[in-house]
């Protein structure tokens, strides 16, 4: 890897550039705006994996240079929650995100994004509601809170989020269009799991071997339902069931919730219809609490 600075020469290396102020952010964008390119962002708390990876994929297309920034945001994060164990190694994001194509990393400390004084923080209600934000108060206002002044510090023509995380992604839109931040694409990634069905997650490192296989319960679950929606069903109560099921079985998995909800707005449904729906589950699993979702919709 190597990082821009002025001694490196090298014609040939590929350099990624790594800033930790807003105002060297947006000196760099606006180089970069200078020559032309269009900007994509991808937040991200590091820790990378493919999942992360491919979000870059998708934010370089029209050859996008790609801001990926690199924060494990302490207000997004519970008073009992793993800020303090979550998995940190810049060296090796650093690698991942040169390869990936990133073209510059932005990895503030935490004083750069929440300096002495800082006291704006966005409260953010109607799709924050239900599951995630039931199970973990504020921490939907602490996502939206980062992520506004991310997207403002960079001001991306295009923003990528995961699906794994679809109700912080319905969130996100919710919080672009309040704030007339729509004037960027918003782009929504898939899942990508790994080949036995786990999706991908920063967080599957805490997991031991026991652990590990009983976390497949999870993605069990959600293809159970979907194969009975696959065949016509439409119940929430049978879908969610058939993914309960499995959950249940596996003795390792502590059940949060199983739910079927409206993909927009975050609120359970009685049946599937053609809107987009989301069966979304959280369950703990030894010492990681992992979710999971996919999409369904009313077979025609
Ligand atoms: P983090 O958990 O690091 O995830 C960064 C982005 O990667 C999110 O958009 C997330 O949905 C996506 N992602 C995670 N696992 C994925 C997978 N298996 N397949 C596809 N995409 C995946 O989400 C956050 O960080 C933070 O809340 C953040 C938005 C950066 C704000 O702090």
């Amino acid at each position: 890897m190597s990082v821009s600075t002025p001694t490196n020469t090298s014609p040939d290396a590929a350099t990624i550039a790594v800033v930790r102020s807003v105002d060297e952010l947006r000196q760099w964008v606006a180089g970069q705006r200078a020559e032309g390119a269009g900007i994509g962002l991808v937040p991200t708390m590091g820790a990378l994996h493919e999942g992360h990876l491919s979000l870059v994929e998708l934010a370089a297309c029209d050859g996008y240079a790609v801001v990926m920034s690199i924060f494990v945001n302490p207000t997004q994060f519970g008073p009992s929650e793993d800020f303090d164990a979550y998995p940190r190694d810049e060296a090796r994001d650093l690698e991942l995100a040169e390869a990936s194509g990133v073209a510059c990393v932005f990895a503030p400390p935490p004083s750069e994004i929440y300096p002495e004084g800082f006291s704006t923080n966005i409260s953010i209600s109607g799709p924050s509601g239900g599951l995630e934000g039931a199970a973990r108060p504020s921490h939907f206002d602490g996502v939206a809170t980062v992520v506004a002044k991310l997207l403002l510090a960079v001001r991306p023509d295009r923003a990528v989020f995961g699906a794994k995380d679809a109700q912080q992604l319905a969130v996100i839109r919710r919080l672009v269009t309040d704030l007339h931040l729509d004037d960027l694409d918003l782009v929504e990634a898939p899942t990508i799991r790994e080949a036995d069905g786990l999706a991908m997650s920063s967080r599957n490192r805490y997991l031991g071997d026991e652990d590990r296989r009983a976390a497949l319960a999870l993605s069990r679950g959600l293809f159970a339902a979907t194969a009975l929606a696959d065949a016509g069903e439409t119940r929430a109560s049978a879908l969610v069931g058939a993914a309960r099921n499995e959950l249940d079985l596996e003795p390792r998995c502590d059940v949060e919730y199983v739910a079927l909800v409206d993909a927009e707005h975050f609120t359970s449904i009685d049946r599937l219809t053609t809107r987009s729906a989301r069966l979304c589950m959280a369950a703990r699993v030894g010492p990681a609490r992992l979710i999971d979702n996919v999409p369904l919709t009313a077979s025609p």
